[in-house]
């Protein structure tokens, strides 16, 4: 089957933010054998990929490098089971708003609360779509979708959809894998409203003196959002920029009560977690209008940011920025994105690149340990990795809490483990603020798993001392997973003996700590932009890359740029070292920002 990629295609028109972005490649599906032709196309393997619904939810930060894939398939059926129960399918491109005023008409009722919502069917189990007290999830029955992998058709139960607050496996483990193609919802044959829990609704039935119709609830919701949300055809947005963030009640009582007493919350099904309305936070930071560019914080839902009519995707950014730093200042809390932001690019901050020791090593008095430069102050190894709207943290150095106060570290989403060695974990317990906002995730191999629950027991047991840290602990294996939709592929190393990990995440890759990369690892590390690689000092040792046998490894993977790391204070004065690297390799130092393209 011939598929036609289309280059340059401009994405503004596809999106509800309407800002400009192009795409290098696109490409359309009408049914899983184009998505077959697709995934078997060396369009596809040569490239990064992001699948295209409504657009309703996307923010294009610049043009995308890659291959965008854009749902077509249509269509809508209904099955009526029995006189409680009604089953309607609707294609992945079908428009939301059109699918669910259909349904009303049909005189299904369920997805009345769901009225008005920009974007299209496909979207709604990828982001589980929630308003007026309806998540989405709770009325899917089975989600049709393409394996890009298998290249097989298979049917995703609810359960397996892994449906959480704005979350499902199709943000995580399944993005990019999994492409929805049908969604099948299970409804109740009636034309009176079934849900009429949000606070608005519950006085629209009380005036009404009735439980409304399905019809009538669809109408107020519509009326409701009017008056909130602006409309993406006149401003564009994407609905509310940020989740509204879900906090321990310990936390909020020690932390943010203390900051401001009146912040207003909602229960969850987890009795120890609350939800702090988001919109409410950034309008009492006094960020209510507050913009940069064409981008703004939108009056009547401080939640939503919307472009005025120029704005650039880096306005939507700062304007983002600006309000994540400032209600953290405010109370304490940090806001994670609901908006997928998509690019291509990379920036990588170096946070530390000394070894074990760090330079200066405490008690030395040799040239480089009494070195004024701030270039040969070395802080224990870590990176920080920025990409796709995700932060990843790589290790976290003893050093972390001085690296992230001096680097500004004010959001993270995860942090990813090399091995268990104390200057490579020893700032664990440092990562407290970052958990405020439910469990932080670390992805990690089993025994390293395994040594950390024994080393920070304190956080593992069944009673937990108030204020310790909360670890989700993802074990990896030797194969690619994905973090926040971020894909990373574990690069398993030797250190001396012990067998650790380094990590690839686009054309970025980190290895620190190896002695020996084996054969088969090293086709991992091929056409990489950057590598950053260990390179300990220049005599041999047991477990670590000299400078001369990292610069080695460094001719035979071909980065086009090489960053060395990990250093002692042997290695010498950073300046000196400088001169001596051949072109293209350069030593890492504290603080160094790596963007890539
Ligand atoms: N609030 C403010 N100022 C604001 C915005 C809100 O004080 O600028 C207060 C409101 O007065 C209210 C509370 O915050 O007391 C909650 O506001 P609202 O009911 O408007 O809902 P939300 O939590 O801000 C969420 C969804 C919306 C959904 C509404 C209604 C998220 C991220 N957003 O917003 O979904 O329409 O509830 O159910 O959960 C979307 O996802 O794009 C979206 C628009």
């Amino acid at each position: 089957m011939k598929i036609n990629f289309e280059k340059d295609v401009a994405l503004g028109p596809l999106t509800t933010f309407g800002i400009p972005a192009k795409a290098k490649l696109y490409t359309t599906f009408k049914n899983a054998e184009e998505l077959r032709a697709i995934s078997l196309s060396d369009e596809y393997a040569d490239n990064e990929v992001f699948v295209l619904g409504g657009g309703s939810n996307v923010l294009f930060n610049g043009d995308f490098n890659g291959l965008v894939i854009h749902s077509q398939v249509t269509g809508r059926k209904k099955y009526l089971k029995d006189e409680d129960t009604a089953f309607v399918i609707g294609g992945a491109a079908e428009n939301w708003s059109d699918f669910v005023a259909w349904t009303i008409d049909e005189g299904l009722a369920g997805l009345e609360n769901l009225s008005g919502i920009p974007g299209s069917v496909g979207a709604s189990p990828v982001q589980n779509i929630g308003a007026y007290g309806v998540e989405v999830g709770s009325l899917i029955h089975k989600v049709e979708c393409f394996d890009m992998v298998t290249r097989d058709t298979i049917l995703l139960s609810a359960d397996e959809c892994k449906f959480g607050y704005r979350d499902s496996i199709f943000k995580n483990e399944g993005k990019g894998r999994y492409i929805v193609l049908r969604v099948s919802f299970r409804l109740h044959p009636s034309k009176k409203a079934q849900n009429l829990t949000y606070g608005p609704l519950k006085n629209f039935e009380s005036n009404l003196g009735r439980v409304p119709t399905t019809a009538e609830v669809a109408k107020e919701v519509i009326r409701i959002r009017n008056s909130k949300l602006p409309d993406p055809k006149v401003t564009g947005n994407a609905g509310s920029f940020f989740k509204n963030p879900i906090v321990r009640i310990y936390f909020y009582k020690e932390v943010m009560s203390a900051l401001s007493p009146d912040i207003p919350y909602y229960e969850t099904d987890d009795p120890y977690y609350i939800k702090i309305p988001a919109g409410w936070l950034i309008e009492h930071a006094g960020l209510k209008g507050y913009s940069v560019g064409g981008a703004e914080v939108y009056p009547s839902q401080c939640l939503v940011i919307a472009n005025k009519g120029d704005a650039t995707a880096q306005d939507v950014l700062e304007v983002a920025h600006h309000v994540r730093d400032k209600v953290l200042e405010k109370y304490g809390v940090t806001l994670h994105p609901e908006v997928n932001i998509v690019d291509t690019g990379i920036k990588v901050t170096i946070l530390g690149t000394g070894t074990s020791k760090g330079i200066p090593e405490v008690g030395c008095f040799c040239p480089v340990c009494r070195s004024d430069s701030p270039k040969d102050q070395r802080t224990r190894c870590s990176a920080l990795v920025e990409t796709k709207g995700v932060t990843l943290l790589i290790d976290v150095s003893p050093d972390f809490r001085q690296q992230a106060l001096r680097t500004n570290i004010t959001s993270l989403d995860a942090a990813l483990i090399t091995h268990s060695h104390y200057d490579h974990v020893g700032g664990l317990d440092d990562l407290r603020p970052f958990c405020a906002g439910g469990k932080f995730s670390i992805y990690l191999r089993k025994d390293v798993n395994e040594d950390l629950h024994k080393r920070l027991d304190y956080c593992f047991r069944e009673s937990l001392y108030p204020g310790v840290p909360a670890f989700d602990m993802h074990e990896i294996a030797d194969t690619p997973f994905m973090v926040k939709g971020v894909k990373v592929t574990p690069i398993s190393v030797l250190h001396g003996k012990l067998p650790i990990v380094g990590f690839r995440i686009g054309d970025f890759a980190y290895v620190t700590d190896a002695k020996t990369i084996p054969e088969e690892e090293k086709e991992k590390l091929k056409d990489l932009e950057v590598l950053v690689l260990n390179g300990l000092r220049y005599k041999e040792h047991f477990a670590h890359f000299t400078i001369e046998e990292a610069l080695e490894m460094i001719k035979e993977l071909k980065p086009k740029r090489a960053y060395l790391t990990h250093f002692c204070h042997e290695a010498g004065k950073h300046e000196e070292l400088e001169e001596k690297l051949p072109a293209g390799v350069s030593p890492a130092y504290d603080g160094l920002v790596i963007n890539i393209p």
